[in-house]
């Protein structure tokens, strides 16, 4: 790799700072409702027959319920944490499902805090204004934790993972759904090297870690009985409907006369390069990972 690249890679890797994630959801959340009205962040979990490709939301939700099988806690007073919870619409599926456990999200915008407080009033929810990397949670005291794409704006980092292991009671688990890269950053070739930064710099995130080395870190830090499913294609007809979404609300927005702000612009560019991202299918996976503590 050139001096350039490197330091063009190490340019962008700084420009994501905390304030510019949180800039970015105090301002784009609401954007998230033409992308569901449950308030789901994320891409979907097809299953034929269960979940309709025509109904997004049919699918975002079968995501949180994937990910909540895959916690497998007591239905009953367990203690959940959602690292990166959005303004809750996660939050809001499990308690759905599971009304008598707890569940603790945190999020570094104020705006998701606020706006997702107000929806969980009365139910056993929470969302707490903080770094999914030194939270408050005492050590060995959380029943499961999942992050849905959330610890890709920290890289994938080890402090996420670390820190994710600390909050765990032993044997409980770590499920994450994110996309990785299937090979190391150096390795992308042009155009995939193009869409990653143009993905990283849309959704203001530090990096897609590899799935290789992201597993090797979490067997560094402790973690047992590490699956890896690849749900790539399972995935695949949520990002199709991205440009579709994209033109909706772009018409949406011209229909009533509104301005698109700054960082809905970055958000469907971000949107758009996942999509472009998606289709370079030997560079980039979209993964559902389980770890015990
Ligand atoms: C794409 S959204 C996903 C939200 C939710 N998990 C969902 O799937 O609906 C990413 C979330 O991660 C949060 N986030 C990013 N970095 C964070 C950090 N260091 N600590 C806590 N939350 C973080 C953002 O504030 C945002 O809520």
């Amino acid at each position: 790799m050139s001096t350039l690249t490197i330091i063009h890679k190490l340019k962008l890797k700084k420009s994501v700072t905390r304030e510019k994630i949180i800039k970015f959801y105090d301002e784009a959340t609401e954007d998230y409702e033409f992308w569901s009205k449950d308030f789901n962040m994320h891409f979907g979990y097809y299953i034929p027959f269960k979940t309709s490709i025509l109904k997004r939301d049919s699918m975002l939700n079968e995501m949180n319920q994937q990910v909540y099988n895959r916690l497998q806690v007591k239905k009953q007073n367990s203690l959940v944490a959602d690292l990166g919870c959005g303004i809750g619409g996660v939050i809001q599926y499990g308690l759905r499902k599971y009304p008598l456990i707890h569940i603790i999200g945190v999020t570094l915008s104020p705006f998701q805090v606020n706006e997702g407080n107000k929806r969980l009033k009365h139910k056993n929810g929470l969302i707490l204004e903080e770094n999914y990397c030194h939270t408050s949670f005492k050590t060995n005291s959380i029943d499961g934790a999942y992050a849905i794409e959330s610890f890709c704006h920290s890289g994938h980092s080890k402090q996420a993972l670390q820190e994710a292991y600390r909050i765990l009671k032993p044997n409980s688990r770590l499920v994450i759904a994110d996309a990785f890269l299937k090979k190391d950053e150096e390795q992308l070739c042009i155009g995939s090297n193009y869409c990653y930064e143009q993905l990283c710099k849309g959704w203001s995130l530090k990096g897609l870690g590899s799935i290789q080395k992201t597993k090797n870190t979490l067997e560094q830090i402790g973690f047992k009985n590490i699956t890896i499913e690849d749900i790539s294609h399972r995935v695949a007809p949520s990002v199709l409907h991205v440009p579709f979404a994209i033109t909706g609300f772009i018409l949406k927005k011209i229909f009533r006369k509104e301005t698109l702000k700054p960082q809905s612009w970055k958000n469907l560019k971000g949107s758009l390069f996942a999509l472009l991202s998606g289709l370079h299918i030997k560079s980039f996976g979209y993964y559902l990972i389980t770890a015990e503590k």
